[in-house]
């Protein structure tokens, strides 16, 4: 298996670098949880954002799957939260200070800015992935491209 080599440099320049290693990681595995656990992975070494991890979407509910991180809740109501309002609206939601998002849902009061991403197929949400920072503003624009960017490696059978 190849490791994942980081460069140094901005944001866009780590991105640049990780996605083509992301792709090459997941193409060829049609697991998805092990797809998706090893995303968390190698956002973990890129990063080392606080926590970053998959909730699915299940019976009319979000559940914990795989994380990188500390312990998280495990079942997020639709609509609630970052992640279920995520998968309410179907796009993307940047918070740059959780304590400003009316119904954050505070798995850990360390993280202070967060980033959810739905995951899509056949315009149906199936996941959202979530990270979080213990920084304020840690997410903008570019992590919103370059995470939706990754989720789209992911085969879905
Ligand atoms: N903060 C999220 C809950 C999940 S944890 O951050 C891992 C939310 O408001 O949906």
């Amino acid at each position: 298996m190849q490791e994942i080599l980081l460069k140094s440099g901005s944001k866009e320049e780590i991105y640049k670098s990780l996605l083509p290693q992301i792709e090459a990681l997941v193409a060829h595995e049609v697991d998805t949880i092990a797809n998706l656990a090893n995303i968390c992975g190698a956002l973990k070494q890129a990063f080392n954002w606080w926590w970053i991890g998959f909730y699915f979407v299940k019976n009319q509910e979000l559940v914990l799957g795989p994380f990188q991180g500390p312990v998280a809740c495990t079942r997020i109501a639709f609509g609630k939260g970052v992640c279920g309002s995520a998968w309410k609206e179907k796009s993307t939601i940047i918070v740059p200070d959780v304590h400003l998002f009316p119904g954050h849902i505070a798995c850990s009061n360390a993280s202070l800015s967060e980033i959810v991403i739905p995951c899509f197929k056949n315009n149906e949400i199936w996941a959202v992935l979530d990270v979080d920072s213990e920084f304020l503003n840690t997410f903008d624009e570019i992590d919103a491209k370059y995470l939706a960017e990754i989720l789209k490696f992911i085969p879905l059978v």
